[in-house]
């Protein structure tokens, strides 16, 4: 796969930490340039320093996913670094709380909504927009968005965060559909739950961990490393007829 994504330029969000510093670190060693965006400035350049001492190229871009005016100034700023974007990875997430639909507030809904939801929607409507406006590169475009397994499925505790993730599957099918023939193809990973700093309340205490592991299919929970895999072949012309898709990393807890 390396020549594959050869000096492609992939901008990700939320690669700070956890699947996106994971997938940023997997894109730079296969061979592509990496804009690292993240609301936190310091995890940001500590991603990009890491790239940069593995040889390839990486610029750190603060960005709140959330907010329009700085999505749009993170793309300038990408497009700026780097001339165009050939792929991108919509990652920024937030988990919010634990709670069952009558215990959430307005306000932790709309932040939840805002990030999960709207971020993914406008990081996606300028990552388009700059697409449209390139030379289709050989493989083509991609996008792939992080849904979640609560995407997919009912979370009776988890309730905005799960109707947040539902609307990224059904954005990004929508937007599959739209520009298919226009060189872009876009896809959603759905994980299921991983040991990060966001899913740390998921991992609370023993037996919330046992009753995840329980889920599963297979006997452990994955890593960012392993959702990175699935993140850059979904990017990479190995997946050439992949679109539309909202894939399952989620070591078989759906099946
Ligand atoms: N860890 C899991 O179990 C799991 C499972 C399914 C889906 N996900 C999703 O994966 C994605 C990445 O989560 P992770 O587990 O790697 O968590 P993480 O906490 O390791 O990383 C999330 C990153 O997003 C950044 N971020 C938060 N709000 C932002 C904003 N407004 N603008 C820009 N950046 C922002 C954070 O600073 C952080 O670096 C999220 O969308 C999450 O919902 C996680």
């Amino acid at each position: 796969m390396t020549a594959q994504m050869q000096d492609k330029t992939v901008v990700i969000t939320g690669a700070g930490s956890g699947f996106g510093k994971a997938s940023a670190l997997l894109f730079a060693r296969q061979g592509a340039k990496v804009i690292v965006g993240d609301l936190n400035l310091d995890t940001a350049q500590a991603t990009a320093d890491e790239i940069r001492a593995l040889g390839a190229s990486a610029k750190a871009l603060q960005v709140d996913v959330a907010q329009e005016a700085s999505v749009e100034s993170f793309f300038a700023g990408a497009i700026d670094t780097y001339g165009r974007i050939d792929c991108a990875f919509n990652n920024a997430g937030i988990l919010g709380p634990v709670k069952e639909m009558h215990e959430v507030t307005l306000d932790e809904y709309e932040r939840i909504m805002a990030v999960n939801s709207r971020g993914v929607w406008l990081c996606m409507r300028a990552e388009i927009r700059a697409m449209l406006a390139q030379q289709v590169p050989q493989g083509g475009h991609s996008i792939v968005n992080t849904a979640s397994v609560a995407g997919l499925v009912a979370s009776a505790m988890l309730p905005a965060y799960g109707a947040s993730k539902h609307a990224v599957v059904g954005m990004t099918r929508s937007a599959a559909r739209s520009y298919g023939r226009r060189g872009i193809r876009i896809n959603a990973v759905c994980p299921g739950p991983v040991e990060t700093p966001l899913a740390g309340p998921l991992f609370a205490s023993d037996k919330r961990r046992d009753m995840l592991l329980e889920r599963q299919a297979l006997d452990h929970f994955g890593t960012p490393e392993e959702v990175a895999e699935m993140v850059v072949w979904l990017s990479s012309p190995a997946a050439s007829l992949v679109t539309g898709t909202p894939m399952r990393v989620d070591a078989g807890a759906l099946t």
